[in-house]
């Protein structure tokens, strides 16, 4: 996984692994941040970390080579973002084709970019959530695999909207990480199809939505 920050969607992700609904490992955690907490869980977890200083590099192609180096080192199937705070370049992306996935939050395509809590308050949205997709060149634009859906209330500040919409990230996440790791996606021009498993009742809605909390 890739984290720039506090970490949070890899704990979710972490805690689903430990509790055996996830059959999947997290095999390092990388960040351009020495001191960001992502790590710090990651160490508690006994999960290698490494830190790669994008000052270090002349360049984001040398920067993004050490980071593909490391991931290959450590047989990094898929890399996960999770709050990197930096574009992927095409080093990044052509070391890892169709097997980098990020979670934003929103509702893609709707607000891209950054502060986008208090860009769905002041456009006046009703719904917000959150969006995992596969990374492309472009700034959340990638093909979308799964979302979860958030009402914006009245009285919402930026704080209590990016709270809410976080307990989706924190479910959306390791599920698409799960329909990944079955070999269920498959990409259609932009469009992310997930095939349906055998099991009688379970249609393609139920596996692109997380099943809700009971
Ligand atoms: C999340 O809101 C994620 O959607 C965005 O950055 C934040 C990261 O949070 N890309 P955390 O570091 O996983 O707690």
């Amino acid at each position: 996984m890739l984290a720039s920050g506090r970490g949070s969607n890899l704990q979710a992700i972490l805690d689903e692994i430990a509790a055996g609904r996830l059959a999947a490992a997290v095999t390092v955690v990388l960040s351009d941040v020495a001191g960001a907490f992502a790590l710090e869980r990651a160490r508690r977890t006994g999960v290698p970390t490494v830190f790669v200083d994008p000052k270090g590099y002349a360049g984001k192609q040398g920067y993004e080579q050490s980071l593909a180096e490391a991931l290959r080192a450590h047989g990094v199937e898929l890399v996960a973002l999770a709050g990197y705070m930096r574009v992927c370049g095409p080093t990044l992306l052509a070391a890892f084709a169709g097997r980098i996935l990020n979670i934003h939050p929103s509702l893609l395509p709707a607000f891209p970019g950054l502060h986008v809590q208090r860009q769905a308050i002041e456009h006046g949205a009703r719904f917000s959530g959150c969006t995992v997709h596969f990374v492309d060149a472009g700034v959340d634009t990638g093909p979308i695999v799964a979302q979860a859906v958030v009402p914006v209330l009245e009285d919402d500040t930026e704080e209590s909207l990016a709270a809410r919409i976080l307990r989706q990230e924190h479910r959306v996440y390791p599920h698409a990480i799960r329909l990944f790791a079955e070999g269920r996606l498959r990409l259609e021009g932009r469009r992310v199809r997930a095939s349906v498993p055998a099991a009688p009742g379970a249609g393609e809605l139920a596996l692109v939505q997380p099943p809700l909390p009971t």
